[in-house]
């Protein structure tokens, strides 16, 4: 399947070039989220006015490029909820849901308020009704109290606590891209398993997944391995050279054949993953469930 990336800022480039991504299917909007994070061409301590409506116009654009029924998955930190769903609603998206993606290791401890464990993750769509969703069925470990195993797995629902962040330090494993010295390469590298989900859901083969704040290239890896068409537009020309590297050969890690398993229960998965016979060759012990 084909892969386009540009170097750009998305903001201008959505703006000029709107016609060159045109139909989008499925966007993932992972921007930085304006924490003062250290990014070499951007500034994550925008006025808080100053960033939204660089949101508001991002999503605006997306929306005239999607496809009608057309996705998008916007992801941000829980204390932003209440301004990812009005920026959404301004740019005319619907609603769909609010994924809570729970992350495995400990809390962020607060002081004076419970600990945050989880991201959030809002879907929406281009008009009331998803042109594509596919039901999901993953075959998670079985609780302590059950008794039997469960024959067709479970749906999964707006409540994503079986994919793994990458953290930083030793328990980023060998996921994370590292620079020679060993230290992370980008800090908010996103883990394939969420793009798997996320593409799997709300795609089917052939059809094109947009990722304007590309990073790393995590959308582009999952959706090309999945047979998608992917365009993603990521400012820092670093993050450029690691996106073209890791689609010219996929890394082991990356491969998301270990992952077919954990959803083999999904009723209509031949259709939306392709694999073939590429999957006899992957060891069946790294067929298995996710990293829990
Ligand atoms: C949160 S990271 C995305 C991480 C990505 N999901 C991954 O898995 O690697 C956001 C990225 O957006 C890039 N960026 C910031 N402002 C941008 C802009 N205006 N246009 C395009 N990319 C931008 C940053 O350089 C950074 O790599």
């Amino acid at each position: 399947m084909s892969y386009k990336v540009i170097k750009s800022d998305c903001r201008i480039f959505l703006k000029d070039n709107f016609k060159e991504l045109k139909p989008i299917d499925l966007t993932f909007l992972d921007p930085p989220f304006n924490q003062n994070k250290n990014y070499a061409l951007h500034n994550d301590d925008l006025p808080e006015k100053d960033y939204w409506k660089m949101m508001d116009d991002v999503c605006k654009s997306i929306f005239k490029i999607t496809s009608a029924g057309g996705a998008i998955y916007f992801m941000q930190r829980e204390k932003n909820t209440e301004f990812v769903l009005r920026c959404l609603k301004k740019a005319k998206w619907t609603f769909q849901n609010l994924i809570i993606w729970k992350k495995k290791t400990s809390a962020v401890p607060c002081s004076k308020k419970y600990g945050k464990h989880y991201q959030v993750i809002a879907f929406a769509t281009k008009g009331e009704k998803a042109r594509v969703f596919n039901k999901l069925r993953i075959s998670p470990p079985l609780p302590a109290n059950y008794k039997f195993e469960r024959e067709n797995g479970i749906f999964v629902t707006d409540i994503w606590d079986d994919i793994r962040e990458l953290t930083s330090g030793y328990l980023a494993g060998d996921e994370a891209l590292r620079n020679e010295n060993g230290e992370r390469f980008h800090k908010q590298q996103a883990p394939i398993s969420l793009l798997l989900r996320i593409i799997l859901s709300s795609s089917n083969i052939g059809d094109t997944v947009f990722d304007p704040f590309a990073g790393t290239g995590t959308t582009l890896t999952v959706a090309n391995q999945l047979n998608r068409q992917t365009i993603g537009i990521e400012l820092d020309p670093r993050n450029i050279k690691c996106i073209e590297n890791r689609l010219s050969e996929v890394r082991d890690t990356d491969n998301i054949l270990k992952f077919h398993k954990y959803y083999q229960c999904t009723k209509n998965l031949k259709q939306i993953w392709d694999i073939q016979e590429e999957i006899e060759k992957v060891p069946v012990d790294s067929c298995s469930l996710f990293n829990f």
